[in-house]
């Protein structure tokens, strides 16, 4: 018996409805939600996200606007577009895209964001909202993969959870959140030892490492819920961390690549916004 597919293209094109709504709402008090998304250089994929956040804008309703930099910016430079994007009425959400060049210090460009405007959740005030439970901006890409956990409608309180991969996009948040849900988490990493012996006890398996097919079958637990973050591309093909093919076969839910988790990350991303312009409104009155 396979896995059943959580599908994040039907889930987004539910949510996004929901959020079309919210921006008619918005649009009829005189707010059109507003987000501005900095790209530095031309690295390929980052340039495919952001037309996508872009689309994704268009879809809802809300307003979107890319500031590319080149790849030489200086820190002083950047900061100083985040300062403009911070000042601007019409932007209700800023998001620097990720990885930047080398050259750039990503932690101080972040920090320089609004708190609440920072739809990414990546500001050290939200990531400390994010570990006191208190309410703050979400990381987009977790947030969408605890909405998909959660859609299976499995109670999660005391579940093994295990999350591979550590990063501060991702993996921390997302270890956080399933916390918060009263799972036992662990986190494993590239220096984990006997990763198999932590895959193979989990109830939720989350894979965020970036590497195509890393997750194998003898990894998973029967029956268990698997999360694939990863978008790898191999032979001009996008694929995730897990190998769908085998791993479908053991596991009772399981996201796939493209049309998993990356749709949804974009969706919460969009939720984050119309969040932010409704927060700033009814601040306003
Ligand atoms: N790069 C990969 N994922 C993300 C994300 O969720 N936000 C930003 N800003 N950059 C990213």
């Amino acid at each position: 018996m396979g896995a059943q597919i959580l599908d994040g293209k039907v889930m987004s094109a539910e949510l996004r409805a929901e959020i079309a709504q919210r921006v008619a709402a918005l649009k009829e008090r005189g707010v059109t939600p507003g987000l501005a998304v900095i790209l530095v250089g031309n690295d390929p994929a980052s340039e495919i996200y952001v037309r996508n956040k872009g689309k994704g804008c268009e879809e809802t309703g809300m307003y979107s606007r890319t500031i590319n930099l080149p790849e030489q910016t200086s820190q002083a430079e950047l900061e100083s577009e985040i300062e403009k994007l911070n000042a601007d009425p019409a932007i209700h959400g800023i998001l620097v895209q990720l990885p930047m060049p080398k050259h750039l210090d990503e932690q101080a460009a972040l920090a320089k964001i609004l708190p609440e405007k920072d739809v990414d959740g990546f500001h050290l005030i939200n990531a400390g909202h994010m570990m006191t439970g208190t309410e703050g901006v979400i990381a987009c890409t977790p947030r969408g993969a605890l909405y998909m956990i959660k859609s299976t409608g499995i109670d999660l309180n005391g579940k093994e959870a295990v999350v591979i991969g550590r990063s501060n996009i991702v993996g921390k948040p997302m270890a956080m959140l399933l916390l918060r849900e009263n799972c036992t988490v662990t986190i494993c990493h590239s220096r984990t030892k006997d990763l198999v012996e932590h895959t193979r006890r989990a109830d939720i398996l989350v894979a965020a490492v970036g590497k195509a097919g890393f997750v194998t079958a003898d990894m998973v637990k029967p029956g268990a819920v698997v999360i694939d973050v990863g978008i790898n591309r191999v032979d001009g093909k996008v694929c995730g961390d897990v190998d769908f093919e085998h791993v479908k076969e053991k596991a009772s839910w399981i996201t796939p690549v493209p049309g998993g988790v990356g749709k949804m990350t974009i969706t919460m991303l969009l939720d984050n916004t119309v969040e932010a312009a409704e927060r700033n409104l009814n601040r306003d009155r």
